[in-house]
């Protein structure tokens, strides 16, 4: 799931569950090692992006018990043991404590994982390109690039359900979006994680671009750095 919202507006026609990123390419082979993939008692869940050793960001619709979350790490085909993986149990999960999912404001989450993970060539937090997540089916995890949108495009699409914490990327005219089972995965730009795949209508839509949740430093305003993120 990429959000409920998907279910309540019964909108998901074009996304079919396990339908992931939708126009994308398949990435390199572990080019992308901060890429996470959760499974919720061993089934696929989210994604997420591992920003130090022991922490995982991913969005707050994705939160279950942390018993029940294994985080993924090293992956490039789900349904292959390519001898990269790293499986490390949750230790916690914090949701954004002024998460709400009736606008999914503040759609973000920390994963705490019980032990470090170990860097390698496959897993490691650095960030470069823009770039997301998908999880299952596909099997192997899909890239896309895209532009971050202006905040009047998301406005036009949302109205007021887009708060100052949410930004759209993709393109007005459809065709290439992220999906269900992207959900907490990365966007990432100019080395950076930029934001978390949260929610958007249907996926892939004409004039529903995907919205995501800005994780960038407060003190670095989406106004004004837009043109640097059309990547
Ligand atoms: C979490 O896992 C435990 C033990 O496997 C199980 O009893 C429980 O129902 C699971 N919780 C959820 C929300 O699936």
């Amino acid at each position: 799931m990429r959000t409920i919202v998907f279910a309540l507006l019964a909108v998901a026609v074009a996304c079919s569950p396990g339908l992931k990123i939708i126009g994308g390419y398949d990435c390199p082979p572990n080019s992308q090692p901060w890429q996470v993939y959760l499974t919720f008692n061993g089934e696929p869940w989210c994604g997420g992006s591992l920003i130090n050793e022991r922490w995982v960001v991913s969005a707050a619709h994705c939160k279950i018990p942390a018993s029940n979350l294994t985080v993924h790490l090293g992956e490039h085909n789900v349904n292959v043991e390519e001898g990269t993986e790293q499986r490390i149990g949750a230790e916690k999960v914090i949701p954004h404590p002024d998460y709400n999912d009736q606008p999914f404001n503040n759609d973000f989450m920390l994963i705490k994982l019980k032990e470090p993970a170990i860097f390698n060539e496959c897993v490691n937090f650095n960030v470069f390109h823009i770039i997301f997540f998908t999880d299952g089916n596909p099997s192997v995890l899909q890239c896309l690039k895209l532009p971050v949108l202006s905040k009047q495009q998301c406005v036009r699409a949302y109205g007021s359900r887009i708060t100052e914490n949410m930004f759209c990327a993709g393109f007005m005219k459809g065709g290439k979006d992220s999906c269900q089972g992207d959900s907490g995965g990365p966007i990432v730009c100019n080395g950076e994680l930029r934001g978390v795949v949260s929610w958007g209508k249907g996926c892939a839509e004409q004039g529903y671009p995907g919205v995501y949740v800005e994780v960038c430093l407060p003190s670095i305003s989406i106004g004004t750095v837009m043109t640097k993120f059309l990547c």
